[in-house]
This record gives structure tokens, sequence and C-alpha cells, in this order.
């Protein structure tokens, strides 16, 4: 008989890493067990809303190449799924092209674009006007179309990384809440508010829990949480659509005053977009301080900016609502990834994901996990993400 408590790998966290990690896990033939403290699906210790960016653009080279390796394992996951998860609608950045932003910086995109040959086609104000019906931006704004981009189905994905893992034979259970890890020499013992389990390896995937496992450890993570607006509008002329886009501008004394929107999105029955401002002011302590309320001041900076710049959308929300936002306290780093075995003792046990825009390297991430925690090592290079990797590599 197997025994129900021991396993090759444990994943903490049934968000979408967590499920690509079940998914690949158990695929390549390793007992593997999903814990996730609210249940499967839920959209409440991460971002929420139905869609989210996918772009191969990025300022740092090395998340680059890991975007375009991503997109192949995108491919696969929607042919084994048999159905579409990235919708190419492209990806528009513009605004002021020096600003450095954590989403990363216009014209050091465009050159590290030319340098791996990724199309785009630049554009001046006037053109971003003309082309995607703005108005009133500042003669100086420029930017680009990478036509590659576009918006990832959030609910399609899980369905989908949840699906295949459950063929797969992999454990999946919500409700259970994983309350401490003890490390040792062959292992790792995991404690939750139901059972002990014992684990060869474990992948932390727990996003803005992370440090509730590890610090008891003796390590920290530094993260912030911030939670941030989401806001609906309504479309003023059905035939206007947008592809993704971001606007880059100086920072305001009060916030990083940047905005992002979606189109209409395309599997869904609503004729709202989605948009939100990325303001990273004001963190919380922890994911359970979230309120699902997002702050007047933030809805109505958006708003403001919608009524002068974007005349085809209705400025007054039809719906509102929160995401939570956990990023690595140094904004040059973007994510926590790697083993934690220079963090804590016999932390060669224990394989780390957390915070960061992430939602884009979900197939990559379950790979890359699955790859630490089967033979410590990936062909992937994610030597500045390490957990461990000084302030000095992220330059
Ligand atoms: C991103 O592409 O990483 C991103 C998009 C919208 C908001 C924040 C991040």
């Amino acid at each position: 008989m197997t025994d129900s408590t021991s396993f090759d790998i444990i994943v903490v966290g049934g968000g979408p890493v967590g499920l690509s990690c079940g998914w690949q896990a158990s695929a390549q033939g390793q007992r593997t067990l999903v814990l996730d403290r609210h249940g499967f699906f839920n959209e409440q210790c991460g971002t929420s809303g139905a869609e989210r960016h996918w772009r191969l653009q990025y300022t740092q080279e090395d998340l680059f190449r890991l975007t375009l390796e991503t997109l192949p394992l995108w491919r696969r996951l929607e042919s084994l799924a048999e159905r579409k998860l990235i919708h190419h609608i492209g990806s528009l950045w513009f605004g002021d092209i020096e600003v450095d932003t954590n989403e990363g910086q216009i014209a050091e995109t465009a050159r590290v674009m030319d340098k791996l040959e990724l199309r785009y086609d630049w554009l001046t104000a006037k053109e971003i006007e003309r082309r995607y019906g703005f108005t009133n931006l500042p003669k100086h704004y420029a930017g680009f179309m990478q036509p590659d981009g576009g918006a990832i189905d959030v609910r399609g994905t899980l369905a989908a990384l949840y699906g295949l893992a459950q063929q797969h034979g992999c454990h999946l259970r919500g409700g259970e809440r994983v309350l401490g890890l003890t490390p040792d020499a062959d292992g790792v013992t995991v404690r939750t508010d139901r059972t002990t389990y014992r684990a060869a390896k474990v992948v932390l995937a727990n996003g803005a829990e992370v440090n509730h496992l590890l610090t008891p450890l003796g390590a920290t993570l530094d993260i912030k949480l911030y939670e941030m607006a989401l806001v609906s509008l309504p479309r003023r002329d059905e035939d206007v659509d947008f592809p993704f886009w971001f606007v880059f501008q100086q920072p305001t004394e009060e916030d990083t005053n940047l905005f992002y929107g979606f189109g209409r999105n395309p599997w869904s029955p609503s004729e709202l977009v989605r948009l939100g401002p990325v303001f990273e002011v004001n963190p919380i302590d922890d994911a359970d301080q979230a309120t699902g309320v997002p702050d007047p001041r933030h809805v109505r900076r958006l708003t403001s900016w919608v009524g002068e710049h974007v005349p085809s959308l209705d400025p007054t929300p039809a719906q509102t609502s929160t995401c939570l936002a956990v990023l690595p306290g140094d904004p040059r780093r973007q994510f926590y990834l790697g083993l934690a075995d220079k963090l804590v003792p016999h932390g060669e046990h224990i394989v780390l994901y957390s915070s960061g825009w992430g939602f884009k390297f979900v197939p990559l991430l379950g790979e890359i996990c699955v790859d630490l925690a089967m033979s410590g090592t990936t062909k992937h290079d994610i030597s500045r993400l390490s957990p461990t990797a000084t302030q000095e590599a992220q330059q």
C-alpha cells in the first residue's frame, strides 16, 4: 500500500506556479502533493482578474531570454489542454522613454529588442494617438508596439494546469494550511493544520506567505506587498479596441504614476475593459490585511488619466476591486527563484519561487522548480534571481 503521507515533492501553494509544478512533477513520475491554504482557483493570495499581460520584451536581457524560453512551453500547454491561452493582441509601451520603473524602461528595452532581433514598431506620440485613439499625450512621449505580446487567459490557464496535474495523478489538497517545515539531512517534514507529511523535496510557491515558513528557519526574503486598484470601464464606442498598453511616466510626489489597460477580453462575455494603476505605495505587512477595496485616490488618479487621454472609454467605473502585488524590496531584482541551500540549514531540499509579476512565466517556473527539486540544477539561466544573489548581481 502506498503511504499517503510521504511524497517525492510537496508543493506549498496551489496558485498558477504551484499547479504548474504539480503538473510537471507528476508528469515525470514524481509522487507529488500540492497544498493550498485557501483552496484552488482562489484569487486571495496574488493578483486577481481574468487576464494578465503576456510580453516577450524585458529591459533585463536574462528575463527577456526567459520569456523566449517560456513561449514554447505555453504552446505545449495550449496543445495539451486543447485551448488557446495567450491572445496576441499586442503589447504597447509608451510614455517617457527614459523613465526607470520596476516594470522596465522603454529606450533600453528597444535596444535589447534590437539585439535579440524581436520585431516592433517605434511610434511617436502623434502616431500612438492616431493608431490607438489616445489624446493629449505630451509631445515627447514615444514608445513601441510589440505585436507578439498580448493577454493571457488566467482562469483558462489555471483550469488547464489543474486538469493536467490531476490527469498525472498529482494529489491536490485545498483548505489545508502548512504551519511549518523541518528540513534535515534526508528531506523535509511538513506540518499542516491536519497532519504531518514527509517529502524528499519541498517547493515553496506560496507567494506572499513565503516568509511565514522561512522566517522560523532563520531567513526572511525582502518582499513588499501592495494592494493595487483594478478598475473596469465601459467603452463608449464598441468598435474601438486596444492592445495591452502600459504608460511609463515620471513619478509624482505621491505615487509611481504608472497605468495600464487591456483591450476587450476575447474570452469574456463582458464588454468592460480592465485597467489599473501600478502604484508601489503604502505596502501592507501581510496578505491577510488586503481588504479588496481599492484606495479611492488611486481609482480617481486612474479615471482622471483616462478622462484626459482615453476618450473612447467612459471614466466612470462599472466595477472596482484590487489585486495583491508581491514584489521584491530591491526594485532591480524581479523575482526570487532558486534553491534555499545557502539560505536555511538543509535548504538543499527546498526550492522557492516568490514575488514579481510572474504569471507570464508560469509554465517555465514550473519546469525550473521541478528541475531544481529533481536534480538541484536547471538549464535556464536564473543566477541573478537566486535568493542569495547579491545586490551587485542586480546591476
Ligand atoms: C507586466 O507586464 O509585468 C505588468 C503588466 C501590468 C502591470 C504590472 C506588470
